[in-house]
């Protein structure tokens, strides 16, 4: 069992681990790339670690070298082998939808399977425009769910019209017109995060933008590159919660990813009040990067504008912290995707932050959430529901109640930020293992 502490001011200035968004795509596209990639700052989560893992049994050497840099000897887009077992992705939802698009036009079978909350969550959204270019893909329940066995096949381009905003549908898509022939084109309802554009392009492979519709040209080759993956601000959005509700707080976060399509939990938290300066703004690999200074603040609720919900879809677990610590209401609608997360985030939450003293009332959709500006009770234990963001907004919870914050149940949290009860420990968090809760 998880426990953290009540904490006074939290001062430091810390890195955050790579993106894991980027750090998927840096694998994926180095793999397919013509000559060796060196990846800087790669995410070494479990979820990257799946990706790595899926295209070494396909024949491709990724090693780690002494300096701590990834070395991807790419084969090029035809040059992946059959593997010999299932692949397993584990807790990753990114890894198995992006190399869905993917293997559907390789010349070969392969199967694909993860834990149980990813054998739950929905496949159907990438087989459907998949077997619209021609993939022949199997999965549970009608092809809804994994495991999911495709046996490869000559794919040809579509022009797809997405109902949801969601980067991996865009990019299991994109990725299945890299080996199909023509050209692939996906509009999305609103834009989801573009690293796949950025990183696609920056890898040599022209990409055609207009508005929300991106096309790709099939048997583009891609050449290998060298890049630093930049912080991953979802991430940084645990340390930036926690400086925001412990009174007294200074932290700096250095080379955060500052994305415009990734951002959206910095605006809403700048429309609260919060006191978060950005500079020295600069570029990684076609990524804009940045340092963040954020200072003890206090907040007021707000409506969540809902175009800006699928530029801020993986932090609303903190920042639903943060409106529980906000004073007046603060509504979320427009993010029924929150429920076929790794959990289903609104409830998760709701149940989670509950059990510390937050007031949050469920919505089909979203979340009201009446803030308590005294700060939340604590003393609760909740359920992590095996997913690493609710796990560690729950521990960030405990750093600014009155009580500590136990959480059972699998947390997750190697799958996307290794190192973060130590990183927030650094910064005067008490985060650690209950031995007494365990034997309670
Ligand atoms: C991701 C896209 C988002 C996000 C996930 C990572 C990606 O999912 O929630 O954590 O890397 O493309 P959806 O595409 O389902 O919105």
């Amino acid at each position: 069992m998880l426990i953290s502490h009540p904490t006074q001011g939290l001062h430091g200035t810390i890195e955050l681990p790579g993106d894991k968004s980027i750090s998927h795509r840096a694998v994926i596209l180095g793999s397919l790339a013509d000559g060796e990639s060196v990846i800087h700052h790669l995410l070494e989560g479990e979820d990257v670690l799946k990706t790595v893992g899926a295209f070494r049994a396909m024949g491709v050497d990724a090693r780690r070298d002494e300096s701590g840099a990834w070395r991807i000897r790419g084969v090029g887009l035809d040059g992946l082998s059959e593997p010999l077992d299932v692949l397993d992705m584990g807790n990753s939802g990114t890894a198995m939808r992006l190399l869905a698009g993917l293997l559907a036009g390789q010349p070969f079978f392969s199967v694909l399977t993860g834990d149980e909350s990813l054998r739950g969550r929905p496949m159907g959204r990438v087989a459907l425009p998949l077997a619209r270019m021609g993939a022949r893909i199997l999965g549970r329940d009608a092809n809804r769910f994994a495991p999911l066995a495709i046996q490869g096949s000559d794919l040809t381009g579509i022009d797809y019209i997405s109902p949801v905003a969601s980067a991996q549908v865009k990019t299991a898509v994109l990725f299945a017109g890299l080996t199909a022939s023509g050209r692939t084109t996906v509009t999305e309802p609103a834009l989801s995060r573009d690293h796949t554009e950025r990183m696609l392009t920056a890898f040599g492979v022209p990409v055609e933008r207009q508005g929300l519709s991106v096309a790709v040209t099939g048997h583009s080759r891609l050449k290998g590159l060298e890049m630093t993956v930049p912080g991953d601000v979802s991430s940084a959005a645990f340390p930036m919660v926690a400086a925001l509700l412990a009174p007294g707080s200074e932290v700096t976060l250095k080379g955060v990813g500052v994305n415009p399509t990734r951002t959206g939990l910095l605006e809403l938290l700048l429309a609260m009040g919060a006191d978060i300066t950005v500079s020295n703004p600069r570029d990684a690999g076609g990524e804009p990067v940045a340092d963040l200074v954020v200072r003890h603040s206090r907040l007021k609720g707000i409506e969540v504008p809902p175009e800006v919900v699928p530029r801020a879809i993986d932090e609303f677990p903190v920042f639903a912290l943060a409106a529980a610590c906000a004073e007046g209401e603060t509504v979320v609608t427009g993010a029924e995707e929150l429920r076929v997360k790794e959990s289903d985030r609104i409830r998760a939450i709701a149940l989670g932050l509950g059990a510390q003293g937050a007031r949050i009332e469920e919505l089909a959709d979203g979340m009201r959430v009446t803030g308590r500006p005294e700060g939340l009770e604590g003393g609760g234990v909740a359920e992590a529901f095996g997913d690493h963001r609710v796990a560690m907004t729950l521990m960030v919870a405990g750093m600014a109640a009155r009580a500590p914050v136990r959480v059972t149940g699998k947390a997750n949290i190697e799958t996307s930020f290794p190192g973060f009860a130590s990183l927030m420990n650094g910064l005067g968090g008490r985060i650690g293992q209950d031995e007494q809760g365990e034997r309670r």
